[in-house]
């Protein structure tokens, strides 16, 4: 199967901004088409973030288990495995279940710093039926990366995801 990723999405102007996470909706959505397996999709799903959303320098998930999260698939430096529910912005999005948005990681009480050239950071809850079954976590090198656009662009791409994915 071949499939064609946008190049870098256009993120320079807010329209611009707003039709690059259209496309990217559309993307996941037939990314994973006909395949419901969670390794398979989220590995997918980080692997197209990596590829069209510029200013990274991670992207990728933490299932959650219990009152913790473990790493799962990812692009990036490798990370820290396992966070507890009560610790960093990863901790803060699983227990509020709420997005996180940090413009600056320094600033934020309990940051946990897997790459020090994290500045900014966007956390997602990934919530299939009622569940939190996992948090989608992007780090930027730059300060104030994310802002509310970005964070209801992936917020879409992850509910077509969580979605179109069988947890466990
Ligand atoms: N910074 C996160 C930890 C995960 S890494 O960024 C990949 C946090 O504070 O929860």
């Amino acid at each position: 199967m071949s499939f064609e990723v946008a190049d870098t999405l256009d993120m320079s102007t807010p329209a611009a901004k707003r039709a690059s996470y259209e496309l990217l909706a559309a993307q996941v959505r037939s990314l994973i088409e006909g395949e419901r397996d969670m390794v398979a999709n989220l590995a997918q799903f980080s692997a197209l973030v990596w590829q069209s959303v510029p200013e990274l320098n991670w992207a990728g998930f933490y299932l959650a288990r219990g009152q913790e999260l473990v790493v799962g698939p990812f692009q990036g430096k490798v990370a820290c495995v396992r966070i507890p529910f009560s610790k960093g912005v990863c901790g803060a999005c699983a227990r509020s279940r709420e997005i996180q948005r940090v413009e600056d990681v320094h600033a934020f009480p309990g940051h946990i710093a897997c790459d020090s050239a994290s500045r900014s950071e966007l956390v997602l809850p990934v919530i299939a039926g009622e569940r939190l079954v996992a948090v989608f976590d992007l780090d930027s090198p730059r300060p104030a990366r994310f802002d509310a656009e970005d964070a209801r662009g992936f917020a879409a791409a992850v509910q077509v995801l969580a979605a179109g994915t069988d947890w466990p």
